[in-house]
């Protein structure tokens, strides 16, 4: 039984089904990318002025960050579908919001919102669902607090979390000692209200949107190799311009679909204007490894980020070894690989996926049970994943617990698309945080997904 804290308890979960049918078929709009979308706001809401978004995600997640902002004085309108406008307040012009802020199960949201809060001389207090409350937040806490701020947790560094920022916080060097976008990220904007030159240190590259967004907006952000890894240092407190963001389609979502195109048989899908940031995009890389059949098209440049058009067609699949160094590059993308795995010939395995077992729910042990239970053998270790491919359709016919994780969830549909027996998710819910409305634009490529727990 799913009991998220930020679910009405009178909303009931509600078990999806996908089987296996016809081919896949047509063009999908994806939705606006998460990462992108939740920088836009947060950083539209530093600017002085208004800036428009368009192409927003209207998530779920994106929700808890705009209402975030709202209750710390910012007003963010929607004004058409995807269509946003932020009346920016400045750098450390956010104002003490006056109740809690549930942030539902964005980490992104709770991560960045500690960076901006560390420099607000104001107390806030963030919690979240059932999935966020379990999740590690000291990675984020340790550097902030050497900044200067403070933080109150439950035990284990978990929230609920109350922050209390300084309006001087101190610039840092900081060298990341895990591969997360959210724990640089946080850095960077405590680092935009601090006098002077915050600097972090990324051994391994992880997605830049916050760098990318942050100078076009006008920040001087230096970027440069050292032996340690990539230097990011921002120069604090500068007067933000505000800008118009178009915001590409989230590669992390359009790998459902890919996935799907791939391993139901006759299928060709067009995904137009998905994001190919090099630090999203290892998934792609990956399934071409595997054989897949994917052509890119009109590869062009929109509002500084690099997009283009797919077109997938299905065919067989082959077993491959996903290196470590290429995890912060699809680090969300494993689950949705894993059923690509399960249908490939031969086996695959993930290296040094350990920072899976710490998302939205443990993503190493949702992949061993739910193949498994798909008549998949898979062996998960602390850090590492082995798929023996069925070579094929897998068995499939099992019940999956989707954990509060909208891509443990997607990923369990798109295996059903292929599988021998039907696949049936216990609450499709948790989708809405990503990709509103999945199972609608699935349906309408042909996938047969219906809801309501009926296989
Ligand atoms: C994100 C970074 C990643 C990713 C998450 C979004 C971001 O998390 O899993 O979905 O927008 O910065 P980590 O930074 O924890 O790897």
């Amino acid at each position: 039984m799913n009991d998220a804290s930020n679910i009405p308890a009178s909303e009931a979960p509600r078990p999806a089904t996908a089987r296996a049918g016809s081919p896949l078929s047509g063009t999908m709009a994806v939705p606006g990318d998460k990462s992108i979308s939740h920088r836009a706001l947060m950083l539209g809401a530093l600017g002085v002025g208004t800036t428009r978004v368009e192409g927003l995600l209207e998530g779920e997640d994106i929700h808890a960050t705009a209402g975030a902002l709202r209750a710390m004085g910012v007003p963010v309108t929607r004004e058409a579908l995807g269509r946003w406008h932020v009346e920016g307040v400045g750098v450390a012009g956010l104002s003490a919001p006056d109740d809690v802020i549930d942030l539902g199960n964005s980490g992104t949201s709770a991560r960045l919102l500690c960076g901006l809060l560390a420099g607000h001389g104001f107390a806030a207090i963030l919690t979240g669902d059932d999935s966020l409350r379990k999740r590690p937040m000291n990675r984020v806490i340790e550097p902030l607090t050497r900044m200067g701020a403070r933080f109150e947790t439950r035990p284990g560094g978990r929230m609920p979390v109350t922050v209390t920022g300084t309006d001087t916080p101190l610039p840092i060097e900081y060298e990341l000692p895990v591969p997360s976008a959210q724990v640089k990220s946080a850095v960077l904007l405590a680092g935009l209200h601090a006098p002077g030159r915050t600097t972090v240190i990324e051994p391994v590259a992880t997605r830049d949107h916050t760098e990318r967004m942050l100078s076009h907006m006008g920040a001087e952000i230096e970027i440069t190799d050292s032996p340690a890894g990539k230097r990011i240092t921002i120069t604090g407190q500068p007067e933000l311009s505000p800008t118009s963001i178009v915001v590409p389609s989230d590669p992390s979502s359009a790998a459902f679909p890919a996935v799907a195109a791939c391993i139901v048989p006759g299928s060709e899908v067009v995904l137009r204007g998905i994001g190919m940031n090099p630090a999203r995009i290892g998934v792609f890389t990956s399934l071409g490894e595997m054989g897949a059949d994917i052509t890119y098209e009109n590869e062009r440049d929109e509002g500084g980020e690099p997009v283009t058009d797919m077109i997938i067609r299905a065919g067989a699949l082959t077993g491959i070894t996903v290196p470590a160094g290429r995890a912060p590059s699809m680090i969300d993308e494993y689950p949705v690989l894993a059923m690509a795995a399960a249908c490939a010939e031969g086996i695959t395995v993930f290296e040094g996926v350990g920072e899976l077992r710490v998302k939205e729910s443990d993503r190493l042990a949702a992949i061993e049970a739910g193949l498994t239970a798909c008549g998949v053998t898979v062996e998960a270790e602390e850090n590492r994943v082995t798929i023996h491919g069925c070579g094929g359709p897998p068995p499939g016919g099992a019940r999956i617990a989707a954990n509060l994780d909208h891509r443990i969830a997607m990923s369990y549909l798109v295996l059903g698309l292929a599988a021998r027996n039907p696949v049936e998710i216990d609450d499709i819910r948790p989708v809405e945080t990503s990709f509103p409305g999945f199972a609608e634009s699935m349906r309408a490529l042909g996938a047969q997904i219906t809801e309501g727990g009926d296989s």
